[in-house]
């Protein structure tokens, strides 16, 4: 059985201050890590607050993005290494606004992915089509090739823990959420490629995510979906309350 995981990522937004505000607020209030796991991926400055609130409450901590060597001379990159002894729990890598601003390839993906392996972390990866894609009718090898890239190299082993999440480009921060049969579509076919690339108990394990103008309003028929596993969410994920409707959403 895999167990549901709702991942907030605030994206380039709040400082450590704010992030303190927003923790107190959350503090008791999060499900049973057993029930439901609640992460936040936040910017590098605020990851220090959040791994000390993470020592005793059910809260797992995800950076945003790191480099793919464990240090050294990389002028303002992140240690995928430093992060790992830090405690954070889990990397976003590949958000479709990494790949589009930031120019990062597949290749760079899949070696973020090794790297954070190497760390003993594990890596959210994030793959989706954009609208272009999507209205010629190509979404699907679209993604399946993204996640293909991602993923090579990696053992059976790595691919079961790894979470990945399905983000159409064209309903991020857009108010325009991929229906759930369209969301459940693509999940779907993710995890077919993941059992043709490995096999049936490794895409039976990995866990994948929805992300796209997620909210507490439509988190449960999302979340109803067989192959919907969790969500990656942004702007709903940014307010103490609406978090928290997110992460209770089986209350
Ligand atoms: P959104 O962002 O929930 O604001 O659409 C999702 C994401 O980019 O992860």
């Amino acid at each position: 059985m895999r167990k549901p995981i709702i991942a907030g990522n605030w994206k380039m937004n709040k400082n450590p201050e704010e992030t303190q505000e927003f923790l107190e607020a959350i503090k008791g209030k999060l499900p049973a890590a057993d029930q439901v796991e609640s992460v936040i991926a936040a910017p590098a400055i605020d990851l220090n607050a959040l791994v000390w609130f993470s020592k005793d409450s059910d809260l797992k901590v995800a950076a945003e993005n790191c480099y793919f060597e464990d240090e050294g001379a990389f002028t303002g990159e992140t240690s995928p290494k430093a992060l790992s002894e830090m405690g954070v729990d889990y990397v976003v890598i590949g958000h479709s606004e990494r790949r589009g601003y930031f120019h990062e390839t597949d290749e760079d993906i899949n070696k973020k992915a090794k790297a954070i392996f190497r760390n003993n972390m594990l890596p959210i990866i994030c793959c989706g089509e954009s609208l272009e894609t999507r209205e010629a009718g190509k979404q699907t090898d679209w993604v399946v090739a993204q996640i293909k890239a991602a993923l090579a190299g990696l053992t059976a082993e790595e691919v079961s823990k790894s979470v990945i999440a399905y983000e159409p480009i064209w309903a991020i921060g857009t108010g325009k959420t991929a229906s759930a049969d369209q969301a459940q579509e693509m999940c779907h076919a993710i995890r077919e490629a993941v059992k043709g690339l490995y096999n049936e108990q490794t895409a039976e394990n990995v866990r994948i995510q929805y992300g796209g103008s997620v909210k507490p309003a439509n988190v449960k028929e999302l979340m109803a979906k067989p192959d919907i596993d969790g969500g990656l969410v942004g702007g709903a994920s940014m307010v103490p309350d609406s978090f928290l409707a997110l992460v209770n959403y089986q209350n």
